[in-house]
């Protein structure tokens, strides 16, 4: 009998929650999840970096259709790794329709990163994506089913398209997504299409669905996600605003505290008890890093816990080591100090922001970088007037966001995610005037309790050590599985 996990490592983008995280928290027999944001570009700056360790080389040669692999290779590796200072190669950014090379870096640096994941042990492995960064999502799950990948999670909006996705790709029929295009008119043509046949280079073979487990943060959104999905609905992550990464909104009309921090009340409280009606698997999110947490979880009826901030500073993780280890003495001295700031992200999502000098986090920092989008993950499609789709990021050049229709206080206070998160695990952009790209680390209101994991006299920390302690107070076994399947359109 198949069983769930009591342990979910979330998903930490870009790149935090890596394939050799994953691997080692699958290995334990809890869930591993890779972030599944920006693989297309990560990859590409692994390659241009010379993979060392040649784990992206393995990664390749094991992927089914052998030309493709090869393509890529021969276009983004540099042997030896760039010169130091030279600024990484930039992959063209997604749109509607991408072009076929930019699918197959989709397809092919998923696959890569779940068969990591899951080289040896016969446990599964997740992947993570953002809703809102649309125009990638069906060539990635493409690579990552393709690579066997176990469970999808997917939040920062609502996947209701994502299980009927899964089930197209699964018997390789062509799967089609709506891009959400801002102002677009009735009729307007936004659907995205992929067909795994036209990018077959080889016999396709027949994949098995993943679970889909929906991250959110209320009651009413699980419930739309059961009745209205597109297909079947596995369990959900109920994430509350405590969670790192980006937090839903408070409800109601946006208040913000004397620090400007948005303000959660009552009506942000999840009612547990509705959550157990529902009668699918849930497992509670945010600040449910230590073992008396997850007891309480399980005591509610939840099936475990997802838990990030913890297995972010474990060695596996890929956080920067500088960045780690400073945020850790924070954690240690009980001084780390996270601001949810509700401007960062081109979301518009209230956005978890560690505070760390001489990062992005910084003012003065932040002052000095000059605005630019080139990897544009977080770009709005928008319907442009001649009847085409544009695109825009809040945090782009003030005046291309205006010329494109955004409304200028769109841009106050944002920053650049993208360039910030792949600075955060080292593989920062270099300009051409030498500026180099600042980190930005998103941890959750929890940090300073990371000091847990640390033995005495210790400096660092495993996964194995997070599982083992989250564990301590419970039965280490899974949970079963409910008896019936949970259905969407129920
Ligand atoms: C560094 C970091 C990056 C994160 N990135 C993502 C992400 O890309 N997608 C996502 O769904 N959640 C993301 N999260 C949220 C985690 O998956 C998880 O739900 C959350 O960390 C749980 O709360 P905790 O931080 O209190 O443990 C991130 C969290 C952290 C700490």
């Amino acid at each position: 009998m198949m069983q769930f996990p009591k342990i979910i490592q979330g998903g930490m983008g870009v790149g935090v929650s890596n394939w050799r995280l994953a691997n080692a928290v699958s290995k334990l027999g809890q869930l591993g999840v890779v972030s599944g944001t920006a693989l297309d570009s990560l990859f590409v700056r692994r390659l241009a970096d010379g993979d060392k360790g040649g784990d992206m080389r393995r990664g390749l040669d094991a992927f089914p259709f052998p030309e493709m692999a090869k393509r890529i290779w021969d276009e983004y590796f540099i042997p030896g790794g760039k010169s130091a200072g030279t600024p990484y190669t930039i992959a063209p950014m997604h749109q509607r329709r991408d072009i076929r090379k930019v699918v197959e870096l989709c397809i092919v640096s998923n696959f890569v990163e779940v068969f990591l994941a899951r080289e040896g042990h016969k446990n599964p492995v997740g992947i993570n994506f953002l809703e809102k960064v649309q125009m990638p999502h069906l060539s990635s799950i493409y690579g990552a089913m393709l690579a066997g990948v176990g469970y999808v999670l997917m939040g920062a909006g609502i996947p209701l398209h994502i299980p009927g996705v899964m089930d197209a790709l699964s018997v390789n029929h062509p799967a089609e997504y709506k891009l959400s295009v801002t102002g677009a008119v009735q009729g307007q043509d936004t659907a995205m299409l992929f067909d795994p046949a036209d990018y077959a280079e080889g016999p396709l073979p027949i994949l098995d669905r993943p679970r889909f487990l929906a991250i959110v943060s209320s009651n009413t959104l699980a419930t739309t996600m059961l009745r209205r999905a597109s297909g079947r609905v596995d369990g959900f992550i109920i994430e509350s605003p405590t969670a790192g990464g980006h937090n839903a909104p408070p409800r109601g009309k946006l208040q913000l505290n004397a620090d400007g921090e948005p303000v959660y009340g009552e009506r942000d409280q999840v009612d547990v008890a509705g959550l157990r009606a529902l009668g699918a698997p849930f497992w509670l999110a945010g600040g449910y890093g230590n073992a008396e947490k997850v007891r309480e979880a399980l005591d509610q009826g939840a099936a475990g816990v997802q838990v990030g901030t913890a297995f972010a500073f474990t060695r596996e993780s890929a956080l920067r080591p500088d960045l780690k280890a400073s945020l850790l003495a924070k954690a240690v001295a009980g001084t780390g100090e996270v601001f949810t700031d509700p401007l960062a992200s081109p979301t518009g999502f209230p956005f978890k922001v560690a505070q760390v000098q001489g990062s992005y986090s910084d003012p003065e920092v932040a002052a000095k970088r000059t605005r630019v989008c080139d990897l544009g993950y977080l770009r709005e499609p928008y319907a442009a007037p001649d009847g085409t789709i544009g695109y825009r990021c809040a945090a782009e050049p003030v005046a291309n966001y205006v010329s494109k229709g955004g409304k200028v206080e769109e841009t106050v206070g944002r920053k650049c995610l993208c360039n910030a998160l792949m600075a955060n695990i080292g593989h920062q952009q270099t300009r051409k005037d030498g500026f180099v790209e600042p980190a930005l680390v998103t941890v959750g209101d929890d940090l300073n309790t990371v000091a847990q994991f640390l033995a005495p006299g210790r400096a660092s920390y495993s996964a194995a050590d997070v599982v083992e302690s989250l564990l301590s107070l419970t039965e280490r076994t899974s949970a079963p599985e409910p008896a019936e399947p949970i259905l969407a359109h129920a």
